[in-house]
């Protein structure tokens, strides 16, 4: 097994090298430096392909003599170059075409997640008031990156999620603002909202983190899983969906076992434990068929059980909450099998738009067994109204999670949240530069490849989409009622069929 392990242990640049998370990571470390002229570094050279698209382009940055600039990864070049990020190339950002597409309506929240700072702004004293419960400090200025690690994080949760912002910037190279931002990469929320009400209350500090909830003022990030997470084998976001929809082809709807499924480690909630005892039982047909994932176990085996793709085998699939939100949720949806979802307490940044028998089916945490059997038997007598359900859901997930909203998403969130910064962002002393170079050729195997893979390869031949206005508090609130609305008439339809057949025995 330790062979497997090592192939996972993914390093922070050299200039982190202090900072790494464990002990393993640490000899890993030397055992890597040691071994550098080994290594089989990926060299991808500049590549000049041609254009894109059919305009004709006049001579914008991104494109040389009509050709697509495709940026370099020259890790002999990094290394000989002692190990010193390139100067940002190119500089600018010049799409060809000069029109934008609206964004998708989830994006309005980006104004609802920064409405704390809208009259007072961002000081400089109150994100370092955050500093006890974030993890990183990252500063953009000039276009380049420079990082502060507080505290090791969960693995390679901090590592692909800052990945991601360097992807970010390579795609609208320029176009991001110079800013100073703290990123909490832990499951539980941080910035609660009741430290900060009252009269006497101080500007909560500003964290950036995946997901929230009705008591906290965390700002939304998307997760690291976009970019890959290498400990359990999950490939970047584009080729697990692209994975997931051809396993997807594999089973037709009606040929899916017509039962609910879930494939998890059900250790880290109270609620997931509580779930298990739907399974099938001799007693019991809840229509359930549940599986707990031992991830060591997998990891032994090569992930053989846990293959994201091999899971679109039954019409309904199961989404519940681990300790708060759960990355599975879009591979869940992703599948075009009827999602049953637990009502969740939490939310992430696209989450928040999901609507009741329109994208999912609502199912009870405290009634979840005969919620979960009610929604199955009534999907197997309306298999083409669960089956519209199962394909309204995966298509929404696939567009409005497309990478190139997901980047977006980032893009406006990080311009808008700039634009509150009532200080010129500078480079703290402790802070080190990253770029994709110096992450990249950090790393060999699979932590390389999600990163290669996951890469972005040319700037933008579009502008960013045009991020809407703020949802307004009605609008809200009338989406909020809408949504409890249809999930009260879900389980007034559930408790009446309970009540007939218990009359029948
Ligand atoms: C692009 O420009 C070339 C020469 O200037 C011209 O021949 C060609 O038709 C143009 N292509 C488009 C799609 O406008
Ligand atoms: C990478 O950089 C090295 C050293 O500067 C150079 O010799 C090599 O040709 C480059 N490789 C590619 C593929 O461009
Ligand atoms: C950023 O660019 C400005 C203007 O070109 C320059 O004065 C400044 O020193 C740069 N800052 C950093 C940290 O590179
Ligand atoms: C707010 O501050 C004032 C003046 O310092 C103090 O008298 C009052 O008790 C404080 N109120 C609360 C709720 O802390
Ligand atoms: C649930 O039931 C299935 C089928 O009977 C079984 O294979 C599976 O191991 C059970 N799951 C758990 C967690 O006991
Ligand atoms: C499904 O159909 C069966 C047979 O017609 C019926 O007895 C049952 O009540 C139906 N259940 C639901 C939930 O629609």
């Amino acid at each position: 097994m330790a062979e497997n392990v090592k192939q996972f242990l993914c390093v922070w640049p050299f200039g982190l090298k202090g900072l790494v998370s464990t002990a393993a990571t640490l000899v890993f470390f030397f055992f890597l430096v040691a071994c550098a002229a080994l290594l089989n570094w990926v060299d991808i050279p500049l590549i000049r392909g041609t254009a894109f698209g059919q305009a004709n382009f006049t001579s914008p940055s991104s494109y040389i003599h009509g050709e697509r600039i495709i940026y370099p990864l020259n890790c002999s070049d990094y290394v000989s170059s002692a190990q010193k990020c390139p100067d940002n190339y190119p500089s600018k950002f010049e799409p060809g075409e000069s029109t934008s597409e609206a964004c998708p309506d989830y994006f309005r929240w980006i104004h609802q997640d920064l409405k704390p700072w809208e009259t007072s702004g961002i000081t400089k004293e109150m994100i370092e008031r955050g500093i006890p419960g974030a993890d990183n400090r990252l500063v953009i200025i000039n276009g380049s990156v420079y990082l502060e690690k507080y505290r090791p994080s969960f693995q390679t949760r901090d590592l692909f999620t800052i990945w991601g912002i360097l992807q970010l910037l390579r795609l609208y190279p320029g176009k991001v603002p110079d800013l100073d931002l703290l990123l909490f990469t832990g499951d539980t929320t941080v910035v609660m909202k009741r430290d900060y009400e009252g009269p006497n209350a101080t500007s909560p500090p500003p964290v950036f983190h995946y997901c929230g909830d009705k008591g906290s003022l965390d700002i939304m990030l998307p997760d690291w899983t976009f970019w890959g997470w290498p400990e359990v084998n999950i490939r970047p976001w584009e080729q697990t969906l692209r994975a997931i929809k051809e396993g997807e082809e594999r089973i037709k709807w009606e040929e899916r076992e017509p039962y609910a499924y879930w494939r998890g480690n059900p250790n880290v909630a109270a609620d997931r434990v509580d779930l298990l005892k739907c399974n099938r039982s001799d007693e019991n047909e809840w229509n359930v068929r549940v599986y707990t994932q031992d991830w060591l176990k997998e990891i032994g085996q090569g992930f053989r059980n846990s293959r994201l793709e091999d899971q679109c085998t039954h019409r309904y699939k199961i989404y519940i909450e681990g300790g708060t939100w759960s990355v599975s949720e879009k591979y869940i949806f992703a599948c075009d099998s009827m999602t049953l979802m637990i009502k969740p307490v939490y939310y992430d940044f696209f989450s928040r738009s999901l609507m009741p028998m329109q994208h999912f089916w609502p199912i009870r945490n405290n009634n979840k067994c005969r919620d979960i059997k009610f929604a199955v038997e009534w999907g197997n007598n309306h298999t083409r109204e669960a089956q519209a359900i199962g394909t309204a859901g995966s298509k929404y997930i696939e567009e409005i999670l497309a990478m190139r909203n997901v980047y977006d998403y980032m893009f406006h969130l990080l311009n808008e949240y700039a634009k509150l910064l009532r200080f010129k962002p500078t480079v703290p002393p402790k802070a080190q530069r990253v770029c994709a170079e110096s992450m990249a050729c950090s790393n060999k195997d699979l932590c390389k490849e999600f990163m290669v893979q996951s890469m972005v390869k040319s700037p933008s031949d579009k502008l960013p989409c045009t991020l809407p206005p703020p949802y307004e508090p009605e609008v809200i609130r009338a989406s909020l009622e809408e949504k409890e609305k249809i999930t009260k008439q879900v389980e007034t339809w559930e408790t009446e069929n309970w009540e007939k057949l218990n009359k029948k025995q």
